[in-house]
């Protein structure tokens, strides 16, 4: 791919920039964000390291989104975190502006793109981004199974003692407290999870998953989880950007897939050079689709406060 452009230089959106250009998955990243300088400034430090790290990927920064036209790809960072004092629906109504704002310039200058979107709340974010670019679902995705799957397989890992790359898990739903992990889908080479673990462990697995973000603000005192945020975005724009057709969990806009239309959620979704290329429907039982409606209406409740 010839362009990707990250939006917002921050922890997430540096590191997604720095991931993309390490793996040389464009000729070019452009990392933008409001703030004067910074951008700039991290995009000249990333291309110093192109010679140490050898990759041929040049990174630039601007304020503007006049470097980004023609970008194949935006993954989409940019927002603010919640302030003390600062209410949940307050934070929607601000980040919901930046959103508004960024996807304008997305569309005037690549109205071919596919945004990926990783600002919170993503799945009403996504929507926001989709409503205002009318780019069609395949184009609008957003982050979240990826990373609350990777949790999940890592604390799986370090609980067995074996490889990460053996463990195979899907967590559908929306992202946090009301994610759904299909435990009978957890693999470990191939051995299901159950026959290897006792159901309480694997249920303090899940629970320590669900609160995986929570546990990484706790420990860092200030600011969010980066790393595995920005390695999850990076897997799905290398999925779409080498036409992989990985079949990863990441919301998507449901048109009436698991029962459900109006919302974005994550499910499994096939991933590859057009953006979105399919829904992979997986018979859920009555608890994990109870559980998949429940994470629906908390998204739904979201996107209330902005009027949908
Ligand atoms: N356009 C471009 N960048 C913007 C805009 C805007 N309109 N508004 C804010 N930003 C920038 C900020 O200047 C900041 O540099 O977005 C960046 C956000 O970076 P951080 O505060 O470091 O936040 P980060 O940890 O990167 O998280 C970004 O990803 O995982 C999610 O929940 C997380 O929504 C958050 C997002």
């Amino acid at each position: 791919m010839n362009k990707i452009t990250v939006v917002g230089a921050g922890h997430v959106g540096a590191t997604t920039a720095q991931r993309i250009a390490e793996r040389e998955l464009a000729n070019r990243v452009v990392l933008v964000d409001i703030l004067e300088g910074v951008p700039q400034g991290k995009a000249l430090d990333q291309w110093e390291s192109a010679p140490v790290e050898g990759f041929d990927t040049v990174v630039t920064g601007a304020q503007d989104y006049e470097s980004t036209t023609g970008s194949g790809i935006y993954v989409v960072t940019a927002g603010l975190a919640r302030k003390p004092g600062m209410s949940r629906d307050d934070l929607v109504l601000k980040n919901a502006k930046i959103i508004e704002s960024v996807a304008r310039e997305i569309a005037i200058h690549s109205p071919d793109a596919i945004i990926v979107m990783v600002t919170n709340p993503l799945d009403v974010m996504a929507w926001v981004a989709m409503q205002t670019t009318g780019f069609p679902r395949e184009r609008v995705i957003g982050m979240a199974g990826v990373l609350d799957t990777a949790r999940f397989r890592s604390f799986i890992a370090l609980e067995l003692g074996v490889s990460v790359e053996d463990v195979q898990a899907l967590v559908l739903g929306g992202h946090g407290d009301s994610m759904v992990p299909l435990v009978s889908t957890v693999s470990v080479g191939g051995i299901p999870l159950t026959q290897m673990l006792a159901a309480d462990r694997i249920e303090e697995l899940v629970e320590r998953t669900r609160k995986g973000g929570g546990e990484i603000v706790k420990l860092l005192g200030t600011g969010s989880a980066f790393y595995a945020p920005s390695a999850a975005a990076v897997q799905m724009v290398e999925s779409i950007v080498r036409d992989k057709k990985r079949i990863l969990p990441a919301a998507a806009w449901l048109e009436g897939e698991f029962g459900l239309e109006g919302m974005f959620l994550g499910v499994p979704c096939k991933l590859g050079r057009s953006g979105l290329e399919g829904i992979i429907e997986v018979d859920l039982t009555d608890a994990e689709q109870a559980a998949l409606e429940a994470s629906a209406s908390e998204v739904r409740k979201t996107m209330e406060v902005l009027g949908g």
